[in-house]
C-alpha cells in the first residue's frame, strides 16, 4: 500500500516513520522545504528517541520519501493523511486554515479513490467539512472516503506509543475506508492492540476528551496541592493515595506549576469552543481551564515568597516550549 502524509511535524514525522516500519510505502509531504531539505540529509527536525534510526533504516529501505510535491503524492497514495497543525485562534477554537488548504490540494490532484484521514486534532464536523470542501473543489469524479484517526503519541515516547498503542480510533460512516484503515493498522491488529470504529464525530470528540480528562486531573491535583499546603501535608502522599486505586489511577497526578506543552492549554479551550457551538455547557473543562491559568500566577507568589524582589535576580527556567512551532 502506499500512503501520504501531509504535515511532517511530530505528528506526521511518527506516523510516517512508523508505518514504513511497518512495510508501508510511505511519502512524506511538507511546505517548510528546508524542513524537507534537512530530512533527506539525515537531520531531525525534531528530538524523538529512536525516530532518526527509524527514518535512516526506512529511507535506505526505498519505503520512506520526503518531498514538497503534495500532487505527486496524493496521485500515488491510496490513504492520505493530515498531519498539519491546527493552532488555536484568540477565541480558542482551532484554526483550521492548513487543514482546509490541503483539502483543496487533495481536491486538485485526486485521480482515484482515496481515503482521506485526520490525524491532526480537529473540532467535531471537521471530517465532514473536509468531504464538502474537496466535493466542491475536485474536476474529477473520482470518489473518496473521509476518516478521523485522532493521535494520542506523547512527545518523549512517541514511536513505542504508535507501535503499541493503548488503542487505536477509526472514525467513519465510509465502509471501504474503514476497511482499509483496518488493512494499514494489521500489524497493530496483530499484537491485539485495540481497534475502535466509531462513527466521524465521535473519533474527532474522542481525541479532545481525552486530553481534556487527562488535563482534569493535572488541575485536580493542583488544586488538592492548594489545600495541603494550608493543612500543612505533603501532596505527594495524597496523590500516591488515591492514584493506587485502579478507578483512578496514578498517572497524571503530579501537583506542579500547571500543565503546559503544545496540546493541553489549545486542546482544552477548544472543546469548551465546541461546546460553545453546540450550546452546551463546559462548567469542569472550564473550570480546569481557570484552575491552570490560576495555578501559573500562584506559582510567581511562592517563588517571590522564596526570594523575595524579582529585580536584579537571574531566574532559570527549565521546560520551555518551541515557539517555531505553530501550536
Ligand atoms: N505534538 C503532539 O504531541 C501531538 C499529539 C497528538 C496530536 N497532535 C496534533 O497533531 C497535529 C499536528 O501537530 P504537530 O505537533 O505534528 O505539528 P507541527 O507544527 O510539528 O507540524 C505541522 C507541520 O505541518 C506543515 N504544514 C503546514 N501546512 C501545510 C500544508 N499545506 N502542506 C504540507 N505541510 C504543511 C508545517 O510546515 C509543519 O511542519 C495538531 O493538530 C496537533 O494538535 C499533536
Amino acid at each position: 500500500m502506499h500512503i501520504a502524509v501531509i504535515g511532517t511535524g511530530y505528528v506526521g514525522l511518527v506516523t510516517g516513520a512508523c508505518f514504513a516500519e511497518f512495510g508501508v510505502d510511505v511519502t512524506c509531504v511538507d511546505v517548510d522545504a528546508e524542513k524537507i531539505d534537512r530530512l533527506n540529509n539525515g537531520i531531525m527536525p525534531i528530538y524523538e528517541p529512536g525516530l532518526e534510526q527509524l527514518v535512516a533504516k526506512n529511507t535506505q529501505a526505498g519505503r520512506l520519501h520526503f518531498t514538497t510535491d503534495v500532487r505527486e503524492a496524493v496521485e500515488q497514495a491510496l490513504v492520505i493523511f493530515l498531519a498539519v497543525g491546527t493552532p488555536p485562534k484568540p477565541d480558542g477554537s482551532p484554526d483550521l486554515s492548513f487543514i482546509e488548504a490541503v483539502a483543496a490540494s487533495i481536491a486538485d490532484h485526486i485521480n482515484g479513490y482515496k481515503v482521506v484521514v485526520t490525524k491532526s486534532t480537529v473540532p467535531i464536523g471537521t471530517g465532514e467539512h473536509i468531504r464538502k470542501l474537496i466535493n466542491e473543489r475536485k474536476k474529477s469524479r473520482s470518489n473518496f472516503g473521509v476518516v478521523s484517526n485522532p493521535e494520542f503519541l506523547r512527545e518523549g515516547a512517541a514511536i513505542n506509543d504508535f507501535m503499541r498503542p493503548d488503542r487505536v480510533v477509526i472514525g467513519s460512516r465510509d465502509e471501504e475506508a474503514i476497511a482499509i484503515m483496518k488493512d494499514l493498522y494489521r500489524p497493530l491488529y496483530l499484537i491485539e492492540a485495540p481497534i475502535v470504529i466509531t462513527s466521524l464525530e465521535a473519533a474527532e470528540l474522542t481525541k479532545y476528551a481525552a486530553n481534556a480528562f487527562l488535563a482534569t486531573k493535572v488541575s485536580f491535583i493542583n488544586e488538592i496541592a492548594n489545600l495541603c499546603e494550608k493543612i500543612g501535608c505533603d501532596v505527594h502522599d495524597v496523590a500516591r493515595g488515591i492514584g493506587m486505586d485502579k478507578r483512578i489511577g496514578s498517572k497524571f497526578l503530579h501537583a506542579g506549576p500547571g500543565f503546559g506543552g503544545s496540546c493541553f492549554p489549545k486542546d482544552t479551550r477548544a472543546l469548551a469552543s465546541v461546546a460553545r457551538q453546540f450550546e452546551c455547557e463546559s462548567l469542569i473543562v472550564d473550570a480546569v481551564v481557570e484552575v491552570n491559568q490560576r495555578r501559573g500566577r500562584q506559582m510567581l507568589t511562592k517563588i517571590e515568597n522564596l526570594v523575595g524582589d524579582f529585580k536584579d535576580k537571574n531566574i532559570a527556567v527549565l521546560g520551555l516550549r518551541d515557539n517555531s512551532r505553530p501550536n
